[in-house]
């Protein structure tokens, strides 16, 4: 794996958009595309960048993907069933290809980018026409331009993750909400997790490129930036602009942008310096995703998280007495290798202390490539099932006590759509990332409303718009 950033250069950037221009003019060119996405954040915005390049070589979306000429798969391999998945549904492509045989296959993403991908596809998946992994994405336009001027395979796994394209286009999916990328990669190797061997080593985006985009983005109207990154608050820990992620979160609210969230957060870097700025910027959302992922310190220890329960609590009473309408929500995974019952109800009563408004989470999966995947005491299926089922339980349970506690309370809402289930209903999400459905006019959608909530159910809010 190669350790150092590669910062893709302005005239590697330019021969892309060459090739984007000459696909654009080729008369056999697909000239409609559809993305499957799977898997987090990240991938929804590469997806975006995906979309971006190719409108630029004049595909167009289409509205299913059995109608599109080029079905772009952008894959996850976080666990065994996002990868199955995704290869499943490829798969299930190849039917309607015989229907078409025109139709170009690519798949991409994190799946792509693991050790023996290359061999695999090229010998158990021949109607795949153009692959690539995450490090060579800003490629795509110099890709599809191999695969419809020669007619041949293109599948360029290359071991370069750790890449920094900067400037490439972009097709968002919504102009209320906008993803910005504020570093890529992770540096932390979880002893169960795949993610730094396919995202490469941790490489942070300048501070003015970050400031820029968010600029442009207020101008055009978006009213939320989402920062991502698989470790937000490690940025610029590995540059020497000595920006650190509580100043970049106060460069971007001064461009004037209504409400700013970020994910994800590493509870081990979590700075006093971050909680400050989160507890005196009105635009920063009062929502933190924090995973903890267990709640017992051997098991913490054997994921190579760096923090014990008692630091992570900390953290959490030292955010709570900063921001008292905090809403945290978390990952948790269950069944790690040699998880002893005892160590699972841990996790169980580090929940019930923390009281999450939300939870993602996990059976455990071994990846191959990872520590844990060596590591003994893999636990029973069963077991393990039932391990979650618990814990989806206790969650749920919490998640509607604080619902309805919040009867009564006046919130920001950001209005995002009608409601699914009733058509004079607005759907917006508060501050603290939970939907809220109340009665209002279209004219309010991509609006921030002010909503006395009135009740709840599961896991949306009730509301009446507070008029002004
Ligand atoms: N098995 C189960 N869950 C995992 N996650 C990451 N790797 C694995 C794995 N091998 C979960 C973690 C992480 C989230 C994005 O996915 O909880 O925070
Ligand atoms: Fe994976 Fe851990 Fe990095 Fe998150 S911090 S992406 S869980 S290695």
């Amino acid at each position: 794996m190669r350790e150092e950033t590669i910062r893709i250069s302005q005239e590697e950037l330019q021969r892309q958009r060459d090739f984007a221009r000459q696909v654009r003019c080729h008369p056999d060119r697909p000239k409609s595309y559809y993305i499957v996405t799977y898997g987090c954040q990240m991938n929804a915005h590469d997806s975006e960048k995906l979309a971006g390049m190719l409108e630029e070589m004049g595909l167009e979306p289409a509205a299913e993907r059995t109608a599109a000429d080029f079905v772009l798969h952008n894959t996850c391999c976080i666990r065994d069933n996002a990868e199955r998945k995704a290869l499943g549904n490829v798969t299930w492509l190849k039917e309607v290809k015989k229907e078409r045989p025109d139709m170009l296959i690519g798949v991409c993403g994190c799946m792509i980018q693991q050790q023996e991908m290359a061999q695999k596809l090229l010998k158990q998946y021949p109607f795949i026409d153009v692959a690539f992994g995450t490090g060579n994405l800003y490629r795509l336009p110099e890709y599809l331009w191999q695969a419809v001027s020669n007619h041949e395979r293109v599948i360029r796994v290359e071991n370069e993750a750790s890449t920094l394209a900067e400037g490439l286009p972009i097709h968002r999916e919504s102009d209320i909400k906008a993803y910005i990328t504020v570093m890529y990669g992770c540096n932390n190797f979880c002893s169960y997790c795949i993610v730094p061997y396919v995202r490469g080593r941790e490489r942070s985006r300048r501070a003015d490129d970050i400031v820029r985009e968010a600029d442009e983005l207020v101008k055009s109207g978006v009213k939320e930036i989402m920062l991502i990154g698989q470790n937000v608050n490690s940025y610029g820990l590995d540059s020497d602009e000595g920006v650190s992620f509580a100043q970049l979160l106060h460069r971007v609210s001064q461009t004037g942008i209504e409400r700013i969230r970020f994910m994800t957060s590493h509870p081990k870097d979590l700075s006093d310096a971050l909680i400050d700025e989160m507890a005196h910027n009105p635009a920063v959302a009062p929502h933190l995703h924090l995973p903890v992922q267990a709640g017992s310190n051997r098991i913490l220890q054997a994921m190579n998280r760096r923090y014990t329960r008692e630091q992570y609590l900390e953290k959490v009473q030292k955010l709570r007495a900063a921001i008292p309408h905090i809403g945290l929500t978390t990952d948790l995974i269950v069944a790690f290798p040699g998880e002893t019952e005892a160590e699972f109800e841990d996790t169980l009563s580090l929940v019930e202390q923390v009281r999450y408004d939300s939870a993602y989470t996990f059976i455990y999966s071994p990846r191959k490539g990872t520590r844990a995947a060596e590591m003994p005491g893999r636990i029973a299926p069963d077991v393990a099932s039932a391990r979650i089922e618990r814990l989806i339980a206790l969650q749920e349970k919490i998640t509607g006590e604080v619902l309805a506690s919040m009867r009564g309370e006046i919130v920001q809402a950001l209005v995002e759509g009608v409601s699914r289930r009733r058509e004079n209903q607005l759907t917006g999400k508060t501050g603290r990332n939970i939907n809220v459905n109340f009665n209002g006019a279209p004219d309010d959608i991509g609006k921030m409303v002010r909503v006395r909530i009135t009740g709840a159910g599961s896991n949306t809010l009730r509301g009446e718009k507070v008029e002004e």
